[in-house]
């Protein structure tokens, strides 16, 4: 059963509802100049969602930080309407020892520290991705349920993506960021984490509230929007996104945040549309994508699918692939795996299968998802 996931819910005819077994290949590589080590494997695949835009802005410069440098200044925090947490309370947080409110079950919870979030009016996108994502809720219940069950893959076409996630995560503490109905945060606690899903979606939480409880997974999880995560300055050892931040979330407001958020030496991985798919995505927002340039490239940024054609919802990101690089460089990540994701070759007749937003033969011929694994340098 495939994982429904893109701007929209379940519904329209575009999507097809069948599995497509995982395998093949994969493109990944590490760039020459930043660390590497060995390349992860990568599969095929597919993705979330990219439709028409309302045309992206300019592409603003948000926070960025040299290596060890996880916070900017006040006022440029300010400046991009960022939570400024640290001048809540001399230490820089307000809080006080309490229960946690969030974990999902009783025993321990190393949370103890119980944050208050600091009152910063929602951004726009996040404010319409929270009505549309509270409204889609109902459609992605059965997918995470599926996926609860299930060992992790990845992307729209379910593919094993060797070192994504570590093996053992016994001892660290992992953060999903945007993360729905919480399978890849189970997939963690599974694996020995200590994980925190943070959502922009009461009812994409209630879900995964419910299916914590009757996996007996504890995890702890807050609402919330990850550009601005209630948790000091390095609380995690790795973050990851699929789908969540990674493609809801503005890049130059939360890829600075999770920067800040791990400790030295974290990671953060993540996993959405590429870039390319949002480059073939008609600007009308009608369904699937094509094998044609429909967009400028180069200010690709902001997309907007509230008015598009097929599958009105909310508001996504994507960026040229040097602007990532770029904005991880001035961040202060090193880029460890860049993923360009291939779907498993359709079964005759199956070319035209779309999930989501593109053809199975699409998605087979190019890459229309990509995931990234970036390391935060040991100071
Ligand atoms: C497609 S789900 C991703 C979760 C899961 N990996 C999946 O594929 O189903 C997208 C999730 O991102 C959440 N989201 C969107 N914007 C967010 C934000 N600013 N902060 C936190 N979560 C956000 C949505 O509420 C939704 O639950």
């Amino acid at each position: 059963m495939p994982i429904w996931r893109g701007r929209a819910g379940l519904g329209a005819d575009v999507r097809a509802r069948h599995s497509v077994s995982p395998l093949e290949s994969l493109a990944s590589f590490a760039p020459a100049d930043v660390q590497s080590r060995p390349s992860e494997v990568v599969t095929p695949a597919p993705a979330g969602g990219a439709h028409d835009d309302e045309v992206s802005r300019p592409v603003e410069r948000r926070r960025v930080a040299g290596p060890c440098v996880a916070r900017p200044g006040p006022s440029q925090r300010r400046r991009h309407g960022i939570v400024d947490r640290g001048r809540m309370n001399g230490d820089g947080l307000r809080h006080r020892r309490r229960r946690c409110p969030f974990t999902t079950s009783r025993p321990r919870c190393k949370w103890k520290l119980a944050l208050t979030v600091s009152d910063r009016p929602l951004p726009e996108h996040v404010s319409v991705n929270r009505a549309h994502w509270d409204a889609d809720a109902p459609n992605w219940v059965a997918a995470g349920e599926h996926q609860w069950r299930s060992e992790p893959s990845w992307g729209m076409w379910a593919v094993p993506i060797p070192g994504l996630l570590p093996d053992d995560m016994t001892g660290s503490v992992a953060i999903e960021l945007g993360c729905g109905t919480a399978y890849v945060s189970a997939w963690m606690a599974r694996r020995g984490a200590d994980v925190v899903g943070i959502d922009n979606s009461e009812r994409q939480l209630a879900t995964a509230r419910r299916l914590a409880a009757a996996h007996g997974v504890e995890l702890t999880l807050i609402h919330g929007d990850a550009e601005s995560v209630p948790y000091p300055d390095a609380s995690f050892d790795f973050a990851i996104s699929e789908y969540g931040a990674a493609i809801w979330c503005d890049p130059y407001v939360w890829i600075p945040e999770a920067f800040r958020l791990l400790r030295a030496g974290g990671t953060l991985v993540f996993l959405g549309t590429s870039t390319l798919a949002s480059l073939c995505s008609p600007t009308d927002g009608s369904l699937p994508i094509t094998d044609r340039l429909e967009r400028d490239y180069f200010s690709l940024h902001r997309l907007d699918w509230r008015n598009a054609a097929d599958e009105p919802g909310g508001i996504e990101f994507n960026m040229p692939l040097s602007r990532w690089f770029g904005l991880f460089r001035e961040t202060g990540f090193d880029v460890i795996g860049f993923h360009e994701i291939q779907a498993p070759a359709p079964t005759p007749g199956s070319e035209a299968e779309v999930r989501f937003f593109v053809t199975a033969e699409w998605a087979h011929r190019y890459p229309s998802e990509q995931a990234w694994v970036l390391r935060k340098p040991p100071c």
